[in-house]
């Protein structure tokens, strides 16, 4: 069993970068395998509504010269996925906007083979719109068909510095339980 996590941050290593690694604890601790990519840095392209992928139907963006292959094609190998994001104005980082957008239209034109994959949604804040964020990162794993977890509250915890997350108690602790949950789901949907 794989999880591959997709870090929206356009800051590498940050506090986005922390939560994964809390997911991921509790994912080893069970036994499955997890990779996290992280998108900053790299590129990451919008959607260019060209429909190539509607003609192709090969798995594949057209846009071939950016990280977005290398993201859906472990994403299909997977048996869950976690979408990461900082908030940026109250919403996703628009590399993560860019990377459920193509993601959505791809898996679709290619009989749907995101569905029944365990997501998660993750996202941190200094203040505010983590809520917001989360909204969009879940309407993907809606469309996709997939399988959302939950935790004992919503998957967010606030800092702005890096490490700043750690002292936001409350907010780890859901994210441990979020693993926990991830965990246990995968493999309940996978015996
Ligand atoms: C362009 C930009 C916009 C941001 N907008 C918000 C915001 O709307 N609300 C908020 O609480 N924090 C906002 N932040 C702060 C980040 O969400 C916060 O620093 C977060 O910890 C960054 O995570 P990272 O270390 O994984 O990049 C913004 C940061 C940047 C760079």
């Amino acid at each position: 069993m794989k999880v591959i996590a997709i870090n929206g941050s356009a800051r590498r290593d940050g506090n986005t970068a922390i939560l994964i690694e809390t997911v991921f604890t509790e994912l080893r601790r069970q036994g499955i395998d997890v990779e996290m990519i992280q998108l900053g840095g790299r590129s990451m392209n919008g959607c260019k509504a060209c429909y190539g992928c509607f003609r192709n139907k090969n798995g594949r963006c057209v846009i071939e010269e950016d990280l977005f292959n290398e993201c859906i094609v472990k994403m299909k190998a997977a048996d869950g996925i976690i979408l990461a994001s900082p908030v940026y104005v109250a919403d996703v980082t628009s590399e993560m906007k860019a990377l459920i957008d193509r993601a959505c239209l791809v898996s679709r034109v290619n009989g749907n083979f995101l569905r029944r994959k365990v997501g998660a949604a993750v996202s941190v804040a200094r203040r505010g719109g983590a809520v917001s964020a989360l909204d969009s990162m879940n309407h993907f794993f809606g469309i996709t068909e997939m399988i959302t977890v939950g935790s004992c509250y919503w998957n967010f915890v606030l800092g702005r510095e890096i490490g700043e997350v750690r002292k936001d108690e409350e907010g780890m602790n859901t994210i441990k339980i979020l693993g926990e949950n991830m965990a246990w789901l995968i493999q309940k949907v996978m015996a």
